[in-house]
């Protein structure tokens, strides 16, 4: 037997899902495993690595941590699923990553979602829109980040629940405004299979700072997303592959009319579609 009559078989045994895309998404994923297989000659010591691997990536996992997720985000995966998934037009999104906890305090237009102590005040503000520039009346911006220690609330045991995070409801000219902290840089956890599996690649393991988020309105598509500061290190190294272009802002000293409370201001606008 040579081993495309072999991937022949296989594809064959799994041709007949009533679903069409089972069908489809079963059919492929065995080309393309049966093909790996096939142009790398993979040893069985090899297959082996890989089957621990995999093995340890789920018993890393329990209900706070999700090492599957994290490998598919430095795998570039969860960020292609986004690609793949863009609506044209509508502000790019990226990935939601581990520290996203739903039922985040709603707050007042302007109001920090942190405390002096996390970092460099900083003001963040725009308009939600439709694609056709339209701004949304009653968007919701729930948003989230870690302070300048690098910590989430979540992570670190200083932070009150809920610290530097909010939801906004946008008015009717779509806008919005809170005060946050400056974001940093921060690694993603590393002392499971992942972090292996990057030091065996020589890759880093930092995060390009960010502010996490939802974006949403009625009768729209949510964006989940990031705003990427244009002064960070990372950002062409991004761990997750999660940087994108149109993403990354100017975090600018405050110039007339500015508040003066603040050491920055960021101007990020979000476009959605219609669903
Ligand atoms: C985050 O930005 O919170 C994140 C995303 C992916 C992996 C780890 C962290
Ligand atoms: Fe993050």
């Amino acid at each position: 037997m040579t081993p495309a009559q072999l991937t022949g078989q296989v594809l064959a045994a799994y041709a007949s899902p009533r679903d069409p895309r089972l069908r489809e998404l079963l059919g492929t994923l065995i080309s393309h495993l049966h093909a790996f297989v096939t142009e790398t000659r993979l040893t069985p010591e090899e297959w082996l690595t890989a089957v621990r691997f995999l093995t340890a990536t789920g018993q890393t996992c329990d209900d706070e941590r999700q090492e599957f997720i994290l490998l598919s985000d430095v795998l570039g995966v969860s960020s292609l699923v986004d690609l793949v998934n863009a609506a044209e037009g509508a502000t790019e999104s990226t990935v939601l990553g581990p520290f996203y906890v739903p039922g985040a305090p709603h707050r007042a237009m302007g109001e920090p979602i942190g405390r002096p102590q996390d970092g460099v005040p900083t003001l963040v503000r725009g308009r939600v829109t439709g694609r056709d520039g339209q701004p949304l009346e009653g968007a919701t911006l729930d948003v989230w980040q870690c302070a300048s220690n690098g910590l989430y609330d979540t992570q670190d045991p200083e932070q009150p629940r809920f610290n530097l995070r909010g939801v906004f409801t946008t008015g009717p000219d779509g806008s919005y405004k809170f005060r946050t902290a400056r974001p940093v840089s921060y690694p993603i956890p590393v002392d499971g299979p992942v972090g292996d599996l990057l030091r065996a690649a020589g890759r880093s393991h930092w995060r390009a700072a960010h502010v996490h988020a939802i974006v949403s309105a009625p009768g729209h598509r949510s964006v989940t997303t990031h705003v990427f500061d244009a002064g960070n290190e990372y950002l062409s190294s991004d761990a997750v592959f999660g940087v994108k272009d149109s993403l990354v802002r100017t975090f600018r000293t405050p110039g007339e009319g500015d508040p003066e409370d603040v050491s920055y201001v960021v101007d990020m606008d979000f476009a959605l579609a219609a669903s």
